[in-house]
């Protein structure tokens, strides 16, 4: 039996900012925000959205109500939670009217643990074909106004319903792993922001894929030449190219020139939101899915995954038929379409207003058109509602 990645779906807020202003803003050449680090547009989050209502406005979009009675596990893969205590899975389970047996649990390992959520569900639903798992990747990455980092924010959610049969991809079993303790960036619980040592970062991140690549190579008798395309973590979309060229020079220049053109398919939507942690692998994906008219039915895609602290895991999921029967329609097309561009310092205003705080605070939802939205806090309790 095959398990894998039934359906996605994606949110991110209605707001962004134009990364040449914030360029301008900030006294840099446009061109290194826009070729060197390869952004374009970065998403800006009102108080109005948060992890858990990014995640349910992401989810709710793909499924239906079959769906929401045979889900017997939610996982929320999340490094900016809302709560050191009670998991955002259990607030999705109500706002998405999941049935009350499934399971609810919240993980965090920086921006790795989508993929552990992901393959604790491909685990799950091994062992029970009838189930659904669902996996939501939400994140805010926040480092802060006037940041090295701040060029690399972004924010959004990544929902996965895991399944036998899948439309999309199945998840096959060759994955490779490695971990080590490094303080390349993390965020202490006093604080809103990452703390970063960032060239460190990158360098591990190249050092940590070229090290399960290998290995992942040698475990599974696979080179660059079985690959559709590679899928990247992308924290920004220039370190996924810096992490492609490493090892490029192993395949023969048709197939290099094949696997570039996928990863620029990859990195479309990336370049337009930024980076959404946990999700900024899937959001990859799914970037590849809708841009690269190449794909067929059978062809492999690898995908490595990096979270800071460190892990890494490099696996393949092989294409199937119908894969876009998987998406929601203009799901993407949507977005851009609807978000507005705010200035830099209407941005820099929205970044100071998030709800951190633990004063009672009532949050004008009027301008916010997402389905599930946060009121404000009342009594020490989040108000999630629905409209
Ligand atoms: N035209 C074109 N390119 C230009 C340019 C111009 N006018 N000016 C500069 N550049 C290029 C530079 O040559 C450089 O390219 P290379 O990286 O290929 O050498 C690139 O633009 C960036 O320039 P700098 O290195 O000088 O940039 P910086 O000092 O501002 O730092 C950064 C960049 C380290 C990524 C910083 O933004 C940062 O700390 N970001 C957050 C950390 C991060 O994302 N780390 C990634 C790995 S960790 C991870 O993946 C987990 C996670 O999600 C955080």
């Amino acid at each position: 039996m095959q398990v894998g990645i039934d359906k996605m779906s994606f949110f991110s807020t209605d707001y962004y900012i134009d990364m040449v202003e914030l360029a301008k803003a900030r006294q840099a050449e446009p061109d290194k925000y826009l070729i060197g680090i390869g952004q374009t547009e970065q998403a800006v989050v009102p108080a109005t959205q948060d992890i858990v209502t990014m995640g349910a406005n992401a989810a709710d979009q793909m499924l239906t109500a079959a769906d929401r009675q045979a889900i017997e596990e939610v996982i929320v893969a999340t490094e900016s939670g809302v709560d050191q205590s009670k998991s955002a899975a259990v607030y999705l389970q109500r706002l998405l009217g999941i049935n009350r047996y499934a399971r609810t649990i919240e993980m965090k390992q920086a921006c790795y643990s989508g993929t552990y959520a992901l393959m604790q569900a491909r685990d799950y639903v091994t062992l029970h074909p009838e189930a659904k798992v669902l996996v939501v990747a939400s994140d805010i990455a926040r480092y802060g106004i006037a940041t090295g980092g701040e060029v690399t924010q972004g924010a959004g959610a990544v929902a996965m319903l895991v399944t036998a049969n899948p439309k999309i991809a199945v998840i096959n079993q060759d994955n490779v792993f490695m971990s080590d303790e490094i303080m390349d960036f993390w965020r202490p619980n006093y604080s809103t922001t990452a703390v970063v040592d960032g060239k460190f970062s990158a360098n591990v991140y190249r050092d940590f894929f070229k090290e399960v690549w290998e290995r992942y190579q040698e475990k599974n008798h696979q080179t660059l030449a079985d690959f559709h395309a590679l899928v990247f973590h992308l924290p920004y979309t220039k370190m996924g190219l810096k992490a492609l060229r490493d090892v490029l020079p192993e395949a023969d220049e048709d197939k290099q020139a094949q696997l570039m053109e996928a990863f620029e398919a990859s990195r479309v939507y990336n370049k337009r939101i930024g980076n959404l942690y946990t999700g900024s692998a899937y959001l990859s994906l799914m970037s590849l899915l809708e841009n690269d008219p190449t794909l067929q039915a059978g062809d492999k895609l690898g995908l490595f995954s990096y979270g800071s602290g460190a892990e890494g895991e490099m696996f393949s999921m092989t294409l199937q038929a119908n894969y876009q029967d998987g998406l929601v329609a203009n799901q993407f097309a949507d977005l851009f379409n609807r978000r507005q561009k705010v200035s830099i310092s209407e941005y820099e205003q929205m970044f100071n207003d998030l709800l951190f705080g633990s004063e009672d605070r009532e949050l004008d939802t009027s301008a916010d058109v997402a389905k599930f939205v946060l009121a404000g806090l009342k009594d020490q309790k989040r108000q999630y509602i629905e409209r």
